[in-house]
């Protein structure tokens, strides 16, 4: 296995690079904005392809990566379902999976520093964001911030897993690395409390001063979405309401770029084909499955995520490959069952 901590000083954020095998498919956690060029150096040094980048939360003290590395490599972006950002690629929720070639993360969902913290259990390590740090706990005053709910989050979840489960938090200001569930548990100054009333008490009263990028990092934060205008404006995206009539249309090829998760969690489109997104590469170019299918039965390729992001990426790729019938359903299945399109299992 491929593990890295990866650190920005100015925010004091780790950011964890992981793969199952050098040359496989790469996982990253909590990107800064200003590293992003390090990344993907060390993606490329260590022959590694980014599929997802993944924030643990809404960001107040860095800009995050996600949107950056997006651009430059076509990767997924991942967050919570509960996440106030404008468009992801795919959002996960509590029992979900987080999944690259070789790995597969268990997702926590664990509020309390803000309403959309997730963590990911890989294992023998938790990636905790900002719920807990190694003795210390993330704040709890902003962004839907609630000790009660964070106290749950620690001493019904994450202080669940064994004592030796390795604790990576998103951030240290001390220059510790890793702990452990143990550790914390004995150790963390702030989990020596008896009751769920006596955490809030600490909590509330800590009076921390705002993170000196807030007011900068969180709008922008809350922004990552790829503009999926600029496809349309090009005539590459039909509207969810104008996709309901390409149903069963004996032109058009349906195609769900989703994991088989998303699809039995959410449903698909009746009628369309399955061509998962990370295979969307080979399957345009010619010789390609997609880029056969339309050759030879001169059917309009009309793709479909989960919101719009991977299939706008899709869209792009099939004309630089030369479909240029191909289009996408802008604002994905999530558009589609706003308007109470039918779905299939
Ligand atoms: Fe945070």
């Amino acid at each position: 296995m491929i593990f890295r901590q990866l650190f920005d000083s100015v925010s004091g954020t780790y950011t964890y690079l992981l793969a199952s095998r050098r040359g496989g498919e790469a996982l990253i956690i909590d990107p800064v904005i200003e590293k992003v060029d390090r990344y993907l150096q060390l993606v490329g040094e260590l022959d590694l392809k980014l599929v997802k980048a993944v924030d643990t939360h809404v960001h107040a003290d860095h800009i995050t990566g996600l949107g950056a590395l997006r651009d430059r490599t076509h990767c997924i972006t991942v967050m919570g379902e509960q996440a106030k950002v404008d468009v992801v690629s795919m959002r996960l929720a509590e029992g979900d999976k987080l999944t690259i070639e070789g790995l597969a993360l268990d997702v926590l969902y664990t509020p309390g520093h803000t309403d959309d913290s997730y963590s990911f259990l890989m294992r023998d390590r938790v990636f905790t964001g900002d719920t807990l740090l190694i003795r210390g706990t993330g704040r709890t005053d902003f962004q839907n911030g609630d000790p009660r709910a964070q106290y749950d989050s620690i001493f019904n979840k994450l202080l669940k897993l064994p004592d030796e489960t390795m604790v990576f938090p998103a951030h240290d200001y001390k220059g510790e690395t890793v702990s452990t569930i143990g550790e914390e548990k004995a150790f963390n100054p702030r989990l020596q409390v008896k009751s769920v009333e006596q955490y809030a008490d600490l909590m509330n009263g800590l009076n921390l001063p705002n993170p000196k990028m807030m007011d900068v990092a969180v709008p922008a934060n809350l922004r990552v979405g790829l503009a999926q205008e600029r496809i349309a404006e090009r005539g590459w995206a039909v509207s969810a309401a104008d996709a309901l009539a390409l149903i069963a249309k004996p032109d058009v090829a349906l195609i769900d770029l989703r994991e088989k998760t998303e699809r039995e969690k959410h449903g698909v489109i009746p009628g369309s084909l399955h061509a998962p997104y990370p295979d969307l590469a080979v399957n345009v170019r010619p010789g390609g499955m997609l880029n056969e299918l339309a050759r030879a039965t001169g059917k309009r390729i009309v793709f479909y995520c989960a919101f719009g992001e991977r299939s706008a990426m899709a869209v792009q790729a099939a004309q630089d490959a030369g479909l240029a019938s191909a289009c996408h359903i802008q604002g994905g299945i999530d558009a589609w069952k706003k308007l109470g399109g039918p779905l299939a299992r």
